[in-house]
């Protein structure tokens, strides 16, 4: 090694040795003569002091050191004056005085400063120039909490006699709802691979090959539209399990979970206690307007349906009449919201489907107040106030219309509103399960499609209502959500090719395409499959939480931007017309 120690860990113990240390020039300054240099390097920063009078020789070259430059310095450590403590960082107590310098390489001045972590760079600045957005302390903790997740993964799974089996990047389809990625294929023009969304059906297989307990994380690609919780290349750690009940893998995972919550995230309450509550999909949606409701505050749905059928009001009651349903949210203390800021909880509601967000504030000393209140006698706001213990100081906030419509509206309406009154605690930690997914949905085009992935198990119970009421089947599938993220999800899996044919049918897939999609999963569900199932977390989306980072960008070495593109690489990128010919690909011109 060129360095006989870390910069960071050094402390009082040291003082009087001779020590080697390699690093960055954190910062300059310089003193009437004396040069003082932090020098970073991974485990921290160290100050070293470069004094005319004690080695004339290295302050002629410390002259010359700018930020970020790269050097070796030997010297001997030493207490600094009482007055000189630096209680900020843990070698705050000593420094290096230099006797011999080398400077490994020089540094332009870097596009943003590396060691002021208040200041905002742009982000598409950060991630051209990743590698200098590395050394900084934000990313550089990110990483470090990345291994350590990472690290407690693996060792969980090995303790429990889980085994880690590779699975392949180039594969066929894994339809799980997202657009593929395709890899052409050179020595078969006109065909391609297909990047994985996930090792789905190679895990089952692995079932089917007796491997009854397997482990990976693993790289998933899936081409859809981005947010802050998603990117089209991310890492899944996930298990699939035979001779197994759903409860088994719940329970493992609310294992697993909690001891990392616990280790790595000590300082946090875990509000819903120290277990791993569960609700049904159906009361997430009832009481939260979400299958993944953020917990760490109540402000639940309160049904008015009944109630508004016999209302004036024609929006509320011609929807109650008509089969919807009508609910509202209570905001303690929302009375004091302005006309603005309701404006833009209206918008909110918009944007996710609602007409509108009707309304009223009970400012304080005041009558309760809204456009909507004429509509209403004495008696119909008594009881309406009654139902929603209504008092003073607060705001309500209604939807109408139909299920879906209303639950995600109101839904969003409500994790807005968490977040105005800072009812989101950063502090806080929501654990919850979410089960009993139905099995189908019905798209806005009208085909059914699955809720989870084609391979899920319906619940026994619903089994013969798979053909004449699919709708209606619960599936076998479950999520675990934290502060309203969903961080995994997974299911039982059909493991009987008869029941695995008749969800693809369902699915409007024909006998024919299923062979030609899936003919290697019904194949081998013919020689002796094991009951099985498992799950998949997103272990970008966990370390973000834990990491309290905003979007999973900030906890990925490497990421891509908000269009799928890697400001650094710069890829996608044009391939030169060979590389094209060789694989038999001409690309049409933009029209
Ligand atoms: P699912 O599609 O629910 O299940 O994905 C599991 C978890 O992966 C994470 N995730 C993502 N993270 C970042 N960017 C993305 N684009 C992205 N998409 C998903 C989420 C999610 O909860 N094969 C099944 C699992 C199984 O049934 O065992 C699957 O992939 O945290
Ligand atoms: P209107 O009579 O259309 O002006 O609506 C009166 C109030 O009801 C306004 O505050 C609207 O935002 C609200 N509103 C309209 N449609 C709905 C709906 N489907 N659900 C909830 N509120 C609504």
């Amino acid at each position: 090694m060129l360095k006989t120690h870390d910069a960071g860990v050094l402390n009082r113990q040291n003082v009087g040795q001779k020590v080697t240390l390699c690093g960055w020039v954190n910062t300059r300054r310089d003193h009437g003569g004396i040069i003082f240099i932090d020098l970073r390097d991974r485990s921290g920063i160290m100050q070293v002091v470069f004094d005319p009078e004690y080695d004339l020789e290295t302050h002629k070259i410390a002259e010359s050191l700018r930020s970020e430059f790269v050097i070796k310095v030997e010297g001997e450590i030493r207490m600094r004056p009482e007055e000189m403590f630096n209680k900020n960082i843990p070698t705050g107590e000593i420094e290096m005085i230099v006797s011999n310098i080398e400077i490994f390489n020089k540094s332009k001045t870097p596009p943003f400063e590396i060691d002021n972590p208040h200041k905002e760079v742009r982000e598409d600045i950060r991630l051209e120039y990743r590698y200098l957005d590395l050394r900084r302390e934000r990313m550089k903790k990110n990483i470090q909490l990345r291994h350590n997740v990472t690290k407690m993964v693996r060792d969980f799974f090995d303790e429990k006699g889980f085994w880690e089996v590779e699975t392949p990047i180039m594969v066929k389809g894994t339809p799980e709802g997202s657009r593929e990625y395709l890899v052409p294929s050179r020595l078969h023009h006109g065909k391609f691979y297909v990047l994985p969304q996930s090792p789905q059906q190679l895990k089952q297989l692995l079932m089917v090959g007796g491997v009854e307990k397997y482990f990976q994380i693993a790289r998933c690609f899936r081409d859809e539209d981005q947010r802050g919780d998603r990117q089209p290349e991310f890492t899944q750690f996930e298990i699939e399990m035979s001779f197994v009940e759903e409860q088994d893998i719940q329970d493992l995972f609310s294992e697993l979970i909690l001891k990392i919550v616990k280790k790595l995230n000590p300082h946090k309450k875990l509000v819903l206690g120290d277990n791993v509550p569960k609700i049904t999909y159906k009361e997430a949606m009832d009481k939260y307007g979400s299958d993944k409701p953020d917990l760490r505050f109540g402000m639940e749905f309160e049904d008015l349906t009944e109630w508004a059928s016999g209302v004036e009001f024609t929006v509320f009651n011609s929807v109650a009449k008509n089969g919807g349903i009508v609910r509202a949210i209570k905001a303690e203390g929302g009375a004091t919201l302005t006309r603005k800021e309701i404006d833009d909880f209206t918008r909110i509601a918009q944007d996710n489907g609602a007409k509108g967000l009707a309304y009223i504030l009970w400012r304080e000393g005041e009558e309760p107040s809204s456009p909507i209140l004429k509509f209403f006698s004495d008696e119909e706001k008594k009881e309406l106030f009654e139902m929603m213990n209504f008092k003073q100081g607060d705001a309500l906030f209604f939807g109408a219309g139909d299920y879906m419509t209303v639950s995600e509206s109101l839904g969003a309406v409500r994790n807005a509103l968490g977040d105005h009154f800072g009812l989101r605690k950063n502090d806080e930690i929501a654990l919850l399960w979410v089960v009993d997914f139905p099995m189908f949905e019905q798209n806005s085009d009208g085909h059914i499609g699955a809720v989870h992935h084609p391979f899920t198990r319906p619940r026994k119970e619903d089994e013969a209502k798979l053909e004449k009421n699919p709708l209606n089947c619960c599936a076998i599938a479950y999520d675990m959500v934290m502060n309203g993220v969903e961080l995994g999800g997974g299911s039982l899996r059909n493991h009987e090719r008869d029941l695995q044919a008749k969800i693809f049918e369902i699915l409007k897939i024909t006998p024919e395409d299923a062979e030609e999609r899936f003919g290697h999963m019904l194949k081998a569900f013919e020689y002796g499959a094991p009951p099985h199932g498992g799950i998949a977390f997103g272990l970008d989306r966990v370390v973000m939480l834990l990491a309290d980072e905003p979007n999973i960008r900030e906890v990925i070495a490497f990421p891509k931007n908000q269009n799928a593109q890697d400001l650094m690489l710069h890829s996608p990128s044009v391939m030169p017309d060979e590389q094209l010919d060789e694989l038999g690909i001409s690309i049409k011109e933009e029209e």
